[in-house]
């Protein structure tokens, strides 16, 4: 057995660049508890959403190579939306195992919104993907959809896990550079397109002017997966999760505590 492994038992890979993609592997293991978990976090390259698309190109695919060739996992989920808009399609021709992505909820957000006015927040990098504008004509050609880039909230759900406030200015700025948009006055649903802001689905939900709903894909995702690994029994691996980075281990020690209550327990580097 390599240091890698858990056990004989191939995990499920998460990625993202940092503690993001816990919002995706939060409802996942709801679904899966006793699945081997490998989460790994590209902190060298955070923020993804201030990248090119050309540069995340390169990047996304050849870390992935990497960790499914150290960790041999049996399915890899790229738990970030800018990731995968960007980047599926080359993840998905170079690696030889299912690959599940995290793209905006659009789908869904155009199903429950009432008055027809969508908010999408996300990171610089996806608000202006094409992959979004096809996702808007294909399910939401008849609602108004307005974006924000919201740059700062992945900061502030990163302090978050690190045990810290959010900074509420960057809380404030997110909804309100929604609200002030034409029609953002009706306004009642907003798709969370980053994977880490429904970790401050709380903050937002209490600085939003009234009541509107939050959603993100999580749910869905966590069922895809559920899905495509239906014909294994797993042994109970919940507490067996190991986490990596590219970044510095030391930079780790203040996020330990919320990865534990993942049942991640083991911290390396890539
Ligand atoms: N969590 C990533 C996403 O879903 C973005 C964070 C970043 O900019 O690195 O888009």
């Amino acid at each position: 057995m390599t240091k890698a492994q858990i056990g004989d038992c191939p995990p499920l890979l998460f990625f993202d660049t940092g503690v993001g993609g816990l919002s995706v592997l939060r409802e996942t293991i709801k679904l899966l508890p006793n699945a081997p978990i490998v989460y790994a976090a590209d902190y060298a390259g955070l923020p993804y959403g201030m990248k090119s698309e050309a540069e995340l190109a390169a990047r996304v695919p050849a870390l992935l190579g990497r960790l499914v060739e150290r960790y041999k996992p049996i399915l890899a989920t790229i738990a970030c939306n800018t990731a995968s808009t960007i980047t599926l399609d080359h993840v998905r021709s170079a690696l030889n195992i299912p690959v599940v992505g995290t793209v905006p909820a659009i789908k869904t957000a155009s199903q429950i919104s009432k008055t027809g006015v969508i908010g999408l927040l996300g990171t610089r990098a996806t608000v202006r993907q094409p992959y979004v504008d096809r996702l808007a004509a294909d399910f939401a050609s008849d609602k108004i959809l307005l974006r924000h880039a919201a740059p700062d909230l992945v900061y502030a759900a990163e302090a978050k896990l690190r045990g810290e406030k959010p900074d509420p200015a960057a809380i404030e700025q997110a909804i309100s550079g929604l609200i002030r948009q034409d029609g953002g006055d009706r306004m009642d649903t907003v798709i969370l397109a980053c994977t880490h802001f429904p970790l401050l689905r709380d903050e937002l939900t209490e600085a939003a002017p009234r009541p509107m709903q939050f959603i993100d894909g999580a749910e869905g995702i966590a069922q895809r997966i559920a899905y495509l690994t239906q014909e294994i029994r797993w042994p109970d691996h919940s507490e067996e999760g190991i986490f990596v980075t590219t970044g510095d281990l030391a930079d780790i020690t203040p996020y330990r505590a919320a990865f534990k209550d993942y049942g991640i327990g083991r911290f390396e580097s890539l």
